[in-house]
């Protein structure tokens, strides 16, 4: 079957050269139009330079609708980007002009679906279709008039920015699909929350469904994936012309990061050899992840799946706090926080608390942050914050202090909380949230799992990038308390993903002294590249691995 299926895969893509060769022999297939230029759309389409792209006309699966929209050309049926996701062709042809300066889709019966809004016509100016993905109208300059990139649907390419720009005013924000075969607009949306320290902020309508910390050395806080990796590299500019995150690949591994129908970022990249787009990471899956849930002094405790107050805080009502109402329930033990001989204690490793609509202040100086928070009795908390001129700066919250989450400490910030003189030694009340009978649930079927595989001693099928089919290897066997340890107790902020197979950990070098390095299992930093790859075992968890047997 598998065999069968892949020789299928190789006949689609024979087939598939087969067309590319025809177009580029007759030479129909170009990657610009022309100003004044006309192009039936049914039948004409762009493709970039060394062909990685197409620009043409699709219609979804079980739909009657027709979108002018860019995909990859040798992968199948991954669309990113959709000019009329919401002004549809029906019933239809539909024809691309390029003129005075924009590019214009038009039915047969000239009713305008999209076009444009940019530019001046200027001499020599094309339309043109980038190996990158970008569709863009530029003059002999490399100066863009309009690109594609700067409108983004609901996948960021590598190389596409999302935030603000000064330049063209435009605040780039991904929007999911309204389902898998309709690419209108669909409810949820990512970008970067523009007012309060830099942050991503994930919406469904107008509610904040997600936000990752704020910015700070190298990656959001709380939010790994976002920050560099093995099989990519983030930036994020931040100054006064613009506020900017985006990624490239490090390899010539396809990657994108796409934002599905249902709210969850994926980090696909992939898998030219399987043919599929491998899930690398997820964002916004995870019950900490879910905003605000423990309420304001509340916090998500990541290892466990727990809200608790925070010091000095204690439930306001035992009675909603046994029906899981958790907003504001949290209340100051002792209010004697004003010119009492109040302090600060200080929290380690958290994703520090939302800053956007709330007040925050900034200042430049860290170094009397302490000071400035305790003159003023309004203020809550204070912490770090990294400037966009460079260096650190105090950041102050007034008002509330919500959606915080302990986190591993390679990817925490500190923050210091205003308590009483006495309190700062205090007993921490937890709750069971129902999210923890799942994750103990989970928990459970893994063990049953592992000390079956343990059990049986089975040997580890690997599936390597290039490794031959069915290579057994024989793996070590570990206790399971051992990997308990080493992916601190399954925790998610372990898991790297999870695909149909299950869920996927990273393991901490456990015997390591010091834990405050991520760190893969490995021997050496070679194998820790490789290691991007995972491992199968016979039951439905994996191991991130370190192979020493990579057949290349
Ligand atoms: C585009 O080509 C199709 C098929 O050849 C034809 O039916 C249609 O009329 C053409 N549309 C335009 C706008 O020329
Ligand atoms: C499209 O064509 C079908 C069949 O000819 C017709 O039933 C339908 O009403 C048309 N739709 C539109 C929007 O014109
Ligand atoms: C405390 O800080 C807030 C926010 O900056 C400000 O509005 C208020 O006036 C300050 N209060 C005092 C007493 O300085």
């Amino acid at each position: 079957m598998g065999k069968l299926i892949s020789r299928c895969n190789l006949c689609a893509f024979l087939f598939l050269c087969a067309i590319i060769a025809l177009f580029s022999k007759n030479s129909s297939a170009t990657d610009s139009i022309k100003a004044g230029e006309f192009i039936n759309a049914s039948t004409q389409i762009l493709v970039s330079a060394k062909q990685k792209f197409v620009l043409g006309m699709f219609n979804p699966k079980d739909s009657k609708f027709h979108y002018l929209g860019i995909w990859y050309n040798n992968i199948p049926q991954t669309i990113v980007w959709v000019a009329n996701r919401d002004k549809p062709l029906v019933n239809s042809s539909a024809g691309l002009t390029f003129n005075g300066g924009n590019l214009i889709l038009q039915s047969e019966r000239d009713e305008i679906l999209w076009s444009t809004t940019s530019s001046e016509p200027a001499e020599n100016q094309i339309a043109q279709l980038q190996d990158n993905g970008n569709l863009v109208i530029r003059s002999w300059s490399e100066n863009y008039v309009w690109q594609s990139f700067d409108y983004p649907t609901d996948t960021l390419l590598p190389g596409m920015k999302l935030g603000w720009d000064s330049k063209t005013g435009l605040n780039r924000t991904l929007k999911s699909w309204r389902n898998q075969n309709d690419p209108s607009s669909g409810e949820f949306s990512f970008g970067i929350q523009l007012d309060g320290l830099p942050q991503l902020v994930l919406h469904k309508g107008q509610v904040i469904k997600y936000r990752t910390g704020p910015w700070f050395n190298g990656r959001f806080s709380g939010s790994d994936p976002l920050g560099d990796t093995a099989v990519y590299s983030t930036k994020f500019a931040y100054s006064a012309g613009e506020v900017a995150y985006s990624y490239e690949a490090i390899s010539s591994l396809d990657i994108i990061f796409q934002l599905n129908s249902t709210g969850i970022l994926l980090i696909l990249h992939w898998d030219d050899g399987k043919k599929y787009w491998h899930l690398k990471y997820t964002l916004a899956n995870d019950p900490c992840d879910q905003y605000g849930l423990c309420g304001n002094f509340g916090y998500c405790d990541s290892l466990t799946v727990n809200c608790n107050c925070l010091d000095g805080f204690q439930p306001k009502s035992r009675d909603d706090w046994e029906k899981f109402r958790w907003s504001d329930w949290c209340v100051r033990k002792d209010n004697r926080t004003c010119k009492n001989g109040e302090r600060f204690k200080r929290i380690s490793n958290v994703k520090l608390p939302d800053s956007s609509g709330y007040l925050v202040n900034v200042t430049t100086s860290i170094d009397d942050c302490e000071t400035v928070c305790l003159n003023n009795c309004s203020c809550l908390a204070y912490g770090t914050m990294e400037l966009s001129t460079g260096g650190y700066g105090c950041v102050t919250w007034f008002q509330k202090l919500i959606d915080i989450t302990t986190v591993p400490a390679w990817n925490g910030q500190n923050l210091y909380l205003r308590v009483a003189a006495d309190s700062v030694d205090s007993w921490k009340l937890i709750v069971g949230v129902t999210v923890s009978v799942a994750s103990l649930i989970g928990f459970l079927v893994i063990v049953v799992c592992f000390n079956r595989w343990r059990r049986r001693k089975v040997k580890i099928t690997t599936y390597e990038f290039q490794a031959q089919e069915n290579d057994e290897v024989e793996m070590p066997l570990f206790d399971f308390t051992e990997i308990e340890v080493a992916t601190n107790n399954f925790s998610f902020h372990n898991k790297i993903g999870e695909g149909g197979f299950g869920p996927v950990y990273k393991v901490i070098n456990y015997k390591e002294e010091n834990l405050s390095e991520p760190n893969v299992f490995c021997q050496n930093e070679e194998e820790k590249l490789r290691a991007s790859e995972v491992i199968f075992l016979s039951c439905s968890s994996i191991f991130w691995w370190c192979m020493t047997t990579v057949s290349d």
